[in-house]
């Protein structure tokens, strides 16, 4: 059985189509990392499968359970950890815990072990009984991780967990994710805006663009179905792209051009035996060229090659608190 599967999610909200028809079918157990930028239809999805927004159609099961019909029993089989908490500044950490505990049934000296448990998965004993303001940006998340663990759930739902974090924060998070995953058997479902922790995290990965899963896979799958290398050459004049594009498509085994971000990007399978050739015909063609680059297919090229476009990451407003 599949711990979430979904046929035709649909969520609309007048006329913008925040998630346009979604399949998903994530296997028990895995870390499902679900990759888009700002906007796309992320938290959407989340509020969908986590009983919190009805669908505009389709239908969804999580844990077997009906997300419409058994919305009570889902909730009980899942953990969530929203992208906007409203953690209270002046309640302590122990405190959260214990009255979220409390929700779940824990009361008195089963819950108090409860907490203090959490408070060892996510290493934060030595911060239980100070104020949740004097908390850091990654200490917060680490929180709210151990908040939505309370219950035990089996499947634990991530709305980017790591957005605006510093990197060994960052670490510390995916740290414990997978350790969820590896050692409690804990499926996963994380929502991200960044590609390398989409890569590093993710057993299983769906790119989500304009409310439509446009790749899915697990990253080295997705990486390896481009099939060839990229070159990226920067065009020194941006009114020149387009004929640049022309003339490296032109350039023997040359399989692909794209533009973006003011470079033509090549798909040929040998990248570094082809970009002399491209080099060349470029400058015959009077065209000046900045730096170029040889790569391995990166999941920012599968992006780019499915939109269109680069993912473009948005960071939110600096955040509170310093490093873990
Ligand atoms: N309650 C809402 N009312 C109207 N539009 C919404 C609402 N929630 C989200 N949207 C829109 O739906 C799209 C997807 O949003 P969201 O799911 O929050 O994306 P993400 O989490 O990937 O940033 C966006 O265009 C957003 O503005
Ligand atoms: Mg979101």
């Amino acid at each position: 059985m599949s711990a979430i599967w979904a046929e035709g999610l649909t969520k609309h909200f007048d006329e913008v189509r925040a998630v346009d028809g979604i399949d998903l079918d994530i296997a028990p157990g895995t870390i499902f990392g679900f990759l888009g930028q700002n906007g796309s239809g992320k938290t959407t999805t989340i509020r969908m499968l986590t009983t919190l927004l009805r669908p505009t159609a389709g239908r969804a099961r999580v844990d077997g359970l009906d997300i419409l019909a058994d919305a009570r029993a889902v909730r009980r089989q899942i953990g969530v950890a929203l992208q906007e908490a409203g953690l209270d500044d002046v309640q302590t950490g122990r405190e959260l815990l214990t009255l979220q505990a409390r929700l779940f049934g824990l009361g008195g000296s089963a819950g108090r072990q409860r907490v203090q448990e959490l408070f060892g998965i996510v290493d934060l004993e030595d911060a239980a009984d100070r104020a949740i303001g004097t908390y850091s940006g990654g200490m917060k998340r680490r929180l709210d991780l151990a908040a939505a663990l309370v219950h035990r759930p089996g499947i634990l739902f991530l709305d980017e967990p790591t957005t605006g974090l510093d990197p060994v924060s960052r670490e510390g998070i995916w740290r414990y994710v997978t350790r969820l995953s590896e050692e409690d058997g804990i499926t996963v479902f994380l929502t991200t805006q960044y590609l390398e922790e989409a890569d590093r995290l993710a057993h299983d990965l769906a790119i989500i663009d304009e409310g439509r899963i446009i790749a899915r896979g697990s990253p080295a799958e997705m990486k390896a179905r481009i099939g060839t290398d990229v070159v990226t050459v920067q065009i020194e004049a941006p009114d020149a792209l387009g004929r640049a594009a022309e003339v490296a498509a032109a350039v023997e085994a040359v399989e692909r051009v794209q533009v973006a971000d003011g470079a033509a990007v090549v798909y040929v399978p040998d990248g570094a035996r082809a970009v002399a050739r491209i080099v060349l015909a470029l400058d015959e063609a009077g065209i000046e060229v900045g730096d170029v680059a040889i790569s391995r297919p990166s999941l920012d090229d599968v992006f780019l090659e499915a939109t269109g476009h680069h993912l473009q990451v948005e960071e939110p407003q600096p955040a509170e608190g310093g490093a873990a």
